[in-house]
């Protein structure tokens, strides 16, 4: 404990001298005040006990019944004169008593002496990063990774494949990344006009932009994942924003004169887009230990599929009376392999169309509506809104290439997960919340750090924190404190409201 204390006192340095009552994000399930207050350079000099005991937690919990995954994230906290103890069910628990005595110790050089109990109120507090617009890589997201896990966020949604390109090495199908990982224009915008994809370059193509992550370097980010008791999760979509797919593998589209009219989508009518996709997936399913696969599922047009010949003898055979039927074969097939394989599937919210997946966890993205639909059909979901959470959107019509709706600090943290049209037996289907950080107008690493934060601040408090603990003008005061102490670390952090 000594060398971790001192490493913190180091490392994060104290910006505020003066005791807060508590500047933790997300607001902890307790939190009481003991007599008096401690250095960190006191506490440095300290030891540091730690029990893992489910028997020992529980007495602490004092009745209070907590679900498995629950009680495996809780922790017990006791920050006195003499340092600290921590009681957990679980190495989870440990973790996440840590990461709040980092962030305490982050904020303030004097700690009031105080005792936390704390439990997450959701099971999945993310993130998502789209790396196929503007790519950042390795270090970028691990940095982003150590934000999220001091906030006590634990899924990272990598969303690596879409129109503008495949980033994420395949050995069966090494041009995905030869030929679509890199362009000549570095600006997504430049490059894709008229909603149709631009040119790509080779890879090597002198002044190219562009790359791709090797296998070792998602390696790497899976190890630095897990220490941080985050779960990785890989997306690749099907069947629409696939022209990059569609550049490499021209065959897989449909059986039309160039493909066909939309230039995004996959022919699910034929067995070789099939037998594409699943070799694709055994490789990522190698990779990615995550219990889940994204398989997309929005957004396809489904135009082509109404006069592709193969298209169409698939839903003669299959007896498919809509494309979105033909939609719903495709998705039911793979979620059927990706069950062979001990996954697990989440879709985006148009899975829905033509019937869902048996057993498919639906991203609600459109807004609340699709997701509710799916709890009542006793499905899993996880809310991802795009008025309140998807991050491309702008905080403040003046900032730096603004996009989409308003969608400041406030608003964000206003969203609640468990509306009226979830009953009281179906809530535990609702999994959680995440923040979507798309990048089409976001190219540098500064502006999609802008565009996270604060805003992941106010997510991960409404995936950690009951809802009784939230407070907007509360919870303002600690995302300035948390801003300031961020920014000193290196990340470009968006003004909080009353600051703008
Ligand atoms: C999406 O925003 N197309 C999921
Ligand atoms: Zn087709």
């Amino acid at each position: 404990m000594k060398r971790i204390l001192i490493a913190l006192a180091l490392a994060f340095g104290p910006m505020n001298a003066q005791p807060q009552p508590t500047n933790l994000i997300p607001a902890p399930v307790e939190y009481s005040v003991r007599p008096g207050s401690v250095s960190l350079d006191k506490l440095a000099g300290q030891g540091e006990k730690v029990r893992i005991s489910p028997k020992a937690l529980l007495r602490r919990l004092e009745g209070r019944k907590l679900a498995d995954w629950q009680l495996k994230s809780a922790y017990w906290l006791e920050l006195g004169k003499k340092g600290v103890k921590i009681v957990a069910a679980d190495e989870e628990g440990v973790f996440y008593a840590r990461q709040t005595l980092k962030m305490m110790a982050s904020v303030d050089s004097t700690l009031t002496c105080c005792t936390i109990l704390d439990w997450p109120r959701f099971p999945y507090r993310g993130v998502m990063l789209d790396e196929s617009r503007h790519f950042q890589g390795k270090s970028f997201v691990m940095k982003q990774l150590e934000m999220m896990a001091l906030l006590k966020m634990n899924r990272f949604h990598f969303h690596l494949v879409d129109n503008p390109g495949w980033r994420v090495q395949i050995d069966a199908y090494p041009r995905l990344t030869k030929l679509t990982a890199w362009r000549p224009q570095a600006f997504f915008w430049d490059w894709e006009k008229n909603e149709i994809g631009g040119p790509f370059v080779e890879e090597g193509t002198p002044g190219a932009y562009g790359g791709y992550y090797t296998k070792q370097d998602i390696a790497d980010i899976l190890s630095f994942a897990d220490e941080r008791h985050i779960e990785v999760i890989p997306e690749i979509e099907m069947p629409g924003h696939n022209y990059e797919t569609r550049y490499a593998f021209p065959e897989l589209a449909c059986s039309l004169p160039g493909g066909g009219k939309d230039p995004w989508e996959l022919c699910p009518g034929k067995e070789s887009t099939f037998e594409f996709l699943e070799k694709v997936l055994l490789e990522i399913f190698d990779m990615f230990p995550s219990q889940y696969i994204h398989i997309g599922g929005d957004e396809a047009r489904k135009n082509n599929w109404k006069l592709c010949p193969d298209c169409q003898a698939r839903m003669k055979a299959e007896g498919l009376e809509s494309v979105e039927g033909l939609q719903s074969y495709m998705i039911k097939r793979m979620e059927r392999f990706a069950h062979e394989h001990g996954k697990r599937i989440i879709g985006w919210d148009e899975i829905l169309q033509g019937g869902l997946a048996p057993d498919a966890t639906v991203m609600s993205w459109h807004g609340i509506e699709a997701g509710l639909q799916a709890v009542r059909e006793g499905h899993d979901v996880i809310f991802t809104p795009t008025h309140y959470y998807y991050l491309d959107y702008h905080q403040d019509p003046a900032q730096f290439r603004p996009v989409g709706r308003h969608v400041p600090l406030e608003k964000v943290y206003s969203f609640e997960p468990i509306t009226e049209g979830v009953s009281e037996a179906d809530a535990h289907h609702v999994l959680g919340v995440q923040g979507n950080l798309w990048t089409e107008h976001v190219q540098d690493a500064w502006h999609a750090e802008m565009m996270l934060y604060p805003r992941v601040f106010a997510i991960a408090e409404t995936g950690w924190s009951q809802t009784e603990r939230k407070d907007w003008h509360d919870f303002e005061r600690r995302a300035l404190a948390l801003s300031n102490v961020a920014r000193k670390w290196g990340y470009t952090v968006y003004p909080p409201l009353s600051q703008q």
